[in-house]
């Protein structure tokens, strides 16, 4: 193992800064700044992208920083760096998610490979999937990428998700129901969007057979929604760590992150969906754990990049404020 230590460039740490911003977050919010300050990289969840109405209390906001941060490491890991990281440095600063150090140069390992080449590949499927199942050997990978971020992903049987399912129709139509649901959505999609949000194209159709609780993030589009049956019998996990603390959160969009990567990776596309995670009693009745997500898994048709923000817009000058 080489014991040198040569310090990325700002350009490296500028690429690996924008492979962090592909990754996942809530309605497409983005909700992250960068600061270089070699030989670290600080991750600041933005309070002004929350989104109060579905996340009160910030667990999916943070769950997309971790996802950002996750992604930040693979990309340094793979530019040949050691790579540490520390949640929550800075007991004086909440905002501060993140500091992901560079270390020493080191060999890249196959997993790395794997989960960097997918990150420009991974992109969440609103569209129906082959009614098929998944190979064992395919769903052990998830579950272990899961456990290695300190999270458990567990594959839900066939009555089980159905029930969750259920409960997934009943917390989308809940949400529906609640004030400001319809505007806070409305800001994040549509025909406007540019450099966030959820774009119409990305929306998918509607499930013809409405079993499927896919977001509706068509909802504020004119004309008639396409409609197409979804796969009867999908494969349904449940993502879902310890405790339910605020470094969990983080944890939990790491996992989250390694799952979607893993099964980029393996040819499998997915959908998260959060509206069970979203409202309370729902949330409890999933698993004891604490669930953080509801995640479909399967075979899909090709789907396609949504919009990032330029790094102009994420990224801090050293010195200048998070906010
Ligand atoms: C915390 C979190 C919650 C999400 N919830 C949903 C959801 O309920 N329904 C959905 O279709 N997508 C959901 N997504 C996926 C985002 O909408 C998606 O990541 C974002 O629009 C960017 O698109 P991309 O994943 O294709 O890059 C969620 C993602 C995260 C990180």
């Amino acid at each position: 193992m080489s014991t040198s230590f040569v310090p990325p460039s700002r350009g490296v740490l500028n690429d690996c800064v924008r492979l962090a911003t592909t990754a996942p977050s809530l309605h497409n919010s983005q909700p992250w700044k960068f600061r270089v300050a070699p030989p670290a990289i600080e991750v600041y969840a933005d309070p002004d992208r929350r989104l109060p109405v579905v996340d009160p209390d910030g667990r999916e906001h943070l769950i997309s920083v971790g996802a950002a941060v996750y992604t930040l490491r693979i990309a340094l890991r793979k530019a040949g760096y050691q790579v540490g990281c520390d949640l929550l440095p800075d007991p004086d600063d909440p905002t501060l998610a993140a500091r992901v150090t560079v270390g020493r140069v080191a060999p890249v390992d196959q997993a790395t490979e794997q989960l960097a080449a997918a990150i420009p590949h991974r992109h969440t499927n609103r569209s129906p999937f082959a009614n098929v199942a998944l190979p064992a050997d395919a769903v052990e990978q998830l579950r272990a990428a899961a456990r290695r971020e300190g999270a458990t992903l567990t594959v839900v049987g066939p009555a089980g998700r159905d029930a969750i399912l259920g409960l997934a129709r009943t917390a989308d139509h809940w949400l529906r129901d609640r004030p400001h649901y319809a505007e806070e959505i409305g800001r994040w999609t549509g025909l406007g969007v540019r450099h966030d949000g959820v774009p119409a194209w990305a929306a998918g159709p509607w499930d013809a057979l409405e079993i499927m609780p896919v977001r509706d993030f068509a909802a504020g589009v004119p004309g008639p929604r396409t409609r197409e049956p979804f796969e009867p019998h999908p494969t349904i996990m449940v993502l879902a760590t310890e405790g339910d603390s605020r470094v969990e959160w983080l944890l939990a969009g790491m996992a989250l992150q390694r799952v979607l990567l893993t099964a980029t990776w393996l040819g499998l596309a997915t959908t998260p969906i959060s509206q069970p995670v979203e409202v309370p009693a729902v949330r409890a009745a999933l698993t004891p754990r604490a669930a953080q997500m509801v995640l479909r898994v399967g075979y899909g048709r090709k789907s396609g990049r949504t919009p990032r923000r330029p790094l102009t817009e994420v990224l801090l000058r050293a010195g200048s404020p998070a906010r």
